[in-house]
């Protein structure tokens, strides 16, 4: 009940008139697994929409769980941005009831969340047409610096009364990875329902890993209930949260001053622990190969890992990646593919002068 406060705000119609069933469960991912599971029992829809791109465990989890996946249209490359036209599209062509899968705050791995205005939109679209939503919250707190704000997307779907499922993870916002300390709240249409979804859940459970560990919700809910551990908590996550923010300002500013070609203003629009830089998958070898630089090969780094010390270095590494790589595009096609491996291969050996857009062909 404690977590079902933090997400849906101590004053939730929904928690005062009892139509929430909370289980604690094995942190994100375990309530994500156990919500999934549910519903593919006892849900008349078994289709989940899930963003595209999206965090990369989600297709897995729901499919074991039963469930068939879908995508919507979430990020669009050319901004950098949301692509909301594109979302309203695809959830607007879902059928009746599906379930629509959505990151509360801090969009893994793209940093894009909708405003409140397309909250809003979203909101309306969903419930006109009976789509059931799947908030999984990951990040709270982490992505503005204040739990409340990180949750208003979460509030205006329960205002409104209707149904819907709440996955919540502490591995991130009390530092609890190691601990799997998580939940799932369904926020229902009444007491009844509550009582027999929260008995099916436990069934659901049972099997699966009879009951969740006791230490690290320990430790939860100690913070939660007590005022002055909760405050110094807040005051932690803002922290946490603004030295991200900074983090951001930091590498925009050092990709300004070294002139590196394009516009980079999306690393300091993006929210949360994550940036997707745009840097395409020869970009990210080529950083990884020259410059021992490691991220996921969309391009995702985490800002988290950033410090003052290292931006430099990451902003060299950029802007060679971006320069170099784009000079190599002016070729032509039957080259390219040459050139890539070049890039890649051991730097000594390479028949490309990396700083102009010169290529020395082997005669
Ligand atoms: C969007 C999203 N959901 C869920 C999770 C799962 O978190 P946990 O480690 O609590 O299982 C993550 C973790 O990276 C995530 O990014």
């Amino acid at each position: 009940m404690l977590s079902a406060k933090l997400i849906f705000g101590t004053d939730s119609p929904a928690i005062r008139e009892s139509r929430v069933a909370t289980v604690q469960c094995l942190s994100g991912t375990g309530s994500l697994r156990v919500g999934g599971e549910f519903l593919a029992r006892h849900y008349h829809e078994h289709t989940i929409y899930i963003p595209q791109p999206t965090w990369g465990n989600h297709p897995k989890v729901f499919t074991l769980a039963g469930l068939t996946v879908r995508s919507y249209r979430y990020y669009d490359p050319a901004t950098r941005g949301l692509d909301f036209q594109g979302l309203l599209e695809d959830l607007s062509s879902a059928p009746s009831g599906a379930i629509v899968l959505l990151h509360a705050c801090a969009h893994n791995p793209t940093g894009v969340d909708p405003t409140l205005d397309q909250w809003e939109q979203i909101r309306q679209l969903m419930r006109s047409k009976s789509l059931l939503p799947f908030f999984d919250s990951a990040y709270q707190g982490f992505a503005s610096g204040s739990l409340d704000k990180d949750a208003q997307s979460v509030r205006k779907f329960v205002a409104d009364g209707g149904e819907l499922l709440m996955a919540q993870s502490y591995a991130k916002n009390m530092g609890l990875y190691g601990e799997r300390v998580g939940a799932l709240s369904i926020v229902c249409g009444s007491v009844d329902v509550a009582v027999r979804v929260e008995s099916q859940l436990k069934l659901v459970i049972r099997p699966m890993y009879s009951n969740p560990p006791i230490h690290g919700a320990s430790i939860v809910a100690t913070i939660l209930k007590d005022s002055d551990m909760f405050n110094e908590w807040t005051v932690e996550l803002k922290g946490m949260a603004d030295r991200i923010i900074s983090m951001r300002q930091q590498l925009f500013d050092a990709l300004k001053t070294r002139g590196t070609p394009g516009d980079w203003s999306h690393i300091i629009k993006q929210i949360g622990m994550f940036t997707f830089t745009g840097l395409n998958t020869d970009q990210v070898a080529f950083m990884r190969q020259e410059y021992h630089i490691y991220m996921t090969s969309d391009g995702r780094i985490s800002m988290a890992g950033l410090s003052t010390r290292t931006i430099p270095h990451l902003s060299d590494a950029i802007h060679a990646a971006v320069t170099k790589l784009k000079a190599a595009y002016f070729c032509s096609d039957g080259i390219m593919g040459a050139v890539r491996s070049l890039l890649l291969a051991d730097r000594s050996e390479c028949l490309l002068s990396l700083d102009s857009t010169v290529i020395k062909w082997p005669s």
